[in-house]
């Protein structure tokens, strides 16, 4: 996809775009206003999510509503799926997650069991109750925002990892399942992204040269749908994933767990 508005005429008229209210959410939903899509936009910051509604409503006279819920919570994917409705909806945007950094067992549970619902539980269930919908319409999209640490093991982020491990299953078995039926699926696998999500995991955003643009990040996953299983944005993030791919299992892992130790021992201000 290439064209905005060639967007609008495979996936729309109505895209659902889960952690809308800041980061590449935020710029999923701001591209796809652009290319004239109605949106449905969920996170829980309700304020942000209204503020963005009215400015694209504003500019680009469209539909733009919100709901605020937490993915976290069991039942928020049945209040967002009501919320959906009988809209004509033809894009799913599963962005929302957030990452859990340090050593596993010092993790609280519920901490862990939010992140799990999030990143893992709420994309598999939007994902299987709108799939008939768009199978129905014979063109449809679903990205799942997954990461470069769903592709390889990495120590001390060993949980958040494992659920970006999870969606970059799902998304690429999807892909295949779905082939030739006019509903493409892709995933996103975003290295380090310059947004609230550095600091939200303890990291200094200072200490992290080269860090994406969130834009550029949906720009290039809007690109890529329809063409590809999975798209690692940055050519340095891709050429660091294929090194990684290629490195013997035991070093790759040795390899991880130092560099994500060093990071965080750097963060909080430990010698690494
Ligand atoms: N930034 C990076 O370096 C990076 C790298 C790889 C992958 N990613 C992935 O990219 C995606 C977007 O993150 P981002 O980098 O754009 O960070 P972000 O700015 O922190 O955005 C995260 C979004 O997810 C939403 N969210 C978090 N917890 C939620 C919950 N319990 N219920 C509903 N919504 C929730 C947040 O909204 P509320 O807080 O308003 O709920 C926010 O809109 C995530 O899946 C993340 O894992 C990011």
């Amino acid at each position: 996809m290439t064209k905005t508005q060639d967007l609008k005429e495979k996936y729309g008229p109505w895209a659902l775009v889960t952690g809308a209210s800041s980061g590449i959410g935020e710029q999923f939903a701001r591209l796809l206003a652009r290319s004239g899509m109605n949106l449905l936009l969920v996170a829980r910051r309700g304020e942000r999510l209204e503020s963005l509604a009215q400015e694209l409503r504003r500019r680009r006279r469209l539909e733009v509503e919100i709901v605020t819920a937490d993915l976290a919570e069991p039942d928020a994917v049945d209040r967002v799926l009501a919320a959906v409705g009988v809209r004509n909806l033809g894009l799913l945007v599963s962005n929302a997650g957030f990452g859990l950094k340090g050593a596993f067992a010092g993790m609280e549970r519920s901490r862990i069991e939010a992140m799990f619902n999030v990143n893992a539980r709420a994309p598999l269930l939007l994902a299987h109750a709108l799939l008939p919908r768009l199978q129905a319409r014979t063109s449809g999209g679903i990205i799942f925002t997954g990461s470069v640490e769903g592709e390889v093991p990495y120590p001390f982020s060993a949980a958040y990892a494992a659920t970006k491990a999870f969606v970059h299953s799902l998304g690429m078995s999807l892909h295949g399942e779905l082939a030739g039926t006019g509903v493409d699926v892709l995933v996103l696998a975003p290295g380090a992204t310059d947004t609230d999500a550095i600091t939200l995991q303890g990291f200094k955003r200072e200490l992290m040269p080269g860090l994406m643009a969130p834009a550029e990040v949906a720009k290039q996953a809007l690109r890529q749908l329809g063409k590809v299983p999975l798209h690692i944005p940055g050519a340095e993030n891709r050429k660091y994933v294929s090194q990684l791919r290629r490195m013997p299992r035991d070093k790759l892992i040795a390899f991880t767990a130092q560099a994500m130790s060093a990071a965080i021992a750097a963060s909080s201000g430990e010698q690494g």
